[in-house]
């Protein structure tokens, strides 16, 4: 393999279009071919590029291209798992974007498929990669926090439905696979990614098929809003099995003020993510810390960027496998079935990865 890795960007819409630039603009990557149902995008973006790429329609083409030594998939959630599984078995490596996929067994499959091709097999998570979280991260491996015991982790937002692919709102969107799975992430990893053993919670649609609380308060047509077959907010519970209790939440819409928060309790310390705060006590007296995140951190997309083609060119390990996707997927997945069936879902029956 050369000293650059050629990338193959499967979706070229908003998502593929941010993780793309950052991997071309790294010295070791470069996007050497697009795929997408739309054509007119990917001219779009090799305009942008600025030199000819190769294009396809249909991403088995793309993963068949012997020029292709990497992909990235920014498709909605529907096709992840499908995108993702060609290049697999096309012996590409393969970074996805979240969440994994639009439901657990899928998912599974993959990570499965994956592991046994050996490719390098990545989860781009903004969240967990961008430098307030790899700071607590780092507090926690020096212990700040003690044991962990409790988290909450909450996305709101108060007029918020993708109103730009239906993907979002069709049966495998949703809010809680959309934005639940950073908080949920996020909280999960830095308490040191605990086994998840039981789920539960509740999930509904109370505005997007009623066409209101879709991005910015405007209303799409109703040829779109119509199709609305998804939660538009869930909130859950899950306990593990070293006891600790997390609680997430999340909106598209709703009658509060928007927030993204994760909140860490620990026996030593607590925290919470944005801003970043820490909290402890000293001398029996209350005392916040002093966060200092270096100004020269790169941000989200580079680091992913960086990490991905650490991994494949300096076989790195990985820090956020598709195995962790699958996790966290079958965590929202554990709670949506609660939902459900209107009882606790017992993780161990419902999941044979964890
Ligand atoms: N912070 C983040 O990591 C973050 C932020 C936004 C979106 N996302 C995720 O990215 C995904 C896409 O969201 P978006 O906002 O970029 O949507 P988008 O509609 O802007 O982009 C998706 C693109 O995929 C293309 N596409 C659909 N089916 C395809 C197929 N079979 N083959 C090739 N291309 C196909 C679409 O034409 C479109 O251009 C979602 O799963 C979402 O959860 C992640």
């Amino acid at each position: 393999m050369s000293a650059e890795v050629k990338i193959g960007l499967i979706g070229t819409g908003g998502i593929g279009k941010v993780n793309a630039r950052a991997l071309d603009a790294n010295h070791r990557g470069e996007i050497a071919a697009l795929c997408d149902i739309i054509p007119e995008r990917m001219d779009e973006f090799e305009k942008e590029l600025g030199r000819p790429l190769k294009k396809f329609t249909d991403f088995n083409d793309l993963v068949a291209d012997d020029s292709v030594e990497a992909v990235f998939v920014g498709t909605p959630n529907q096709v992840h798992v499908p995108a993702s599984l060609a290049a697999v078995r096309a012996g590409k490596h393969v970074m996805c974007t979240k969440p994994l996929s639009d439901a657990l067994e899928p998912a599974t499959r993959l990570v499965k498929e994956a592991e046994a091709a050996g490719v390098v097999n990545m989860m781009s998570l903004s969240t967990r990669f961008s430098p307030d979280c790899l700071y607590l991260k780092r507090e926690a491996r020096e212990g700040f926090f003690g044991d962990f015991y409790y988290a909450r982790a909450r996305s709101v937002r108060r007029s918020g439905i993708p109103d730009w692919n239906l993907g979002f709102i069709e049966a495998g969107g949703g809010a809680f696979r959309d934005m639940g799975v950073h908080v949920l992430d996020a909280a999960w990893w830095l308490m040191g990614m605990p086994k998840p053993v039981s789920a539960t919670g509740v999930a509904g649609a109370k505005f997007g098929p009623k066409g209101i609380g879709y991005s910015q308060f405007q209303s799409p047509h109703e040829d779109y809003w119509s199709k609305y077959d998804s939660d538009d907010y869930a909130g859950g519970f899950i306990k593990f099995d070293n006891g600790i209790g997390l609680q997430v939440e999340s909106f598209w819409a709703c009658h509060m003020p928007p927030e993204v928060q994760v909140e860490l309790f620990g026996t030593e310390g607590g925290a919470r993510l944005r801003p970043v705060q820490m909290f402890t006590t000293e001398c029996g007296a209350p005392r916040d810390m002093k966060t200092d995140i270096p100004k020269c951190w790169p941000g989200s997309w580079q680091n992913i960027a960086e990490h991905y083609l650490d991994c494949i060119l300096d076989g790195v390990e990985c820090m956020s496998p598709l195995r962790h996707g699958l996790i966290v997927q079958a965590m929202l997945e554990g709670v949506l079935r609660s939902t459900e069936t209107g009882r606790e879902t017992r993780m161990d029956e419902f999941c044979d990865i964890l």
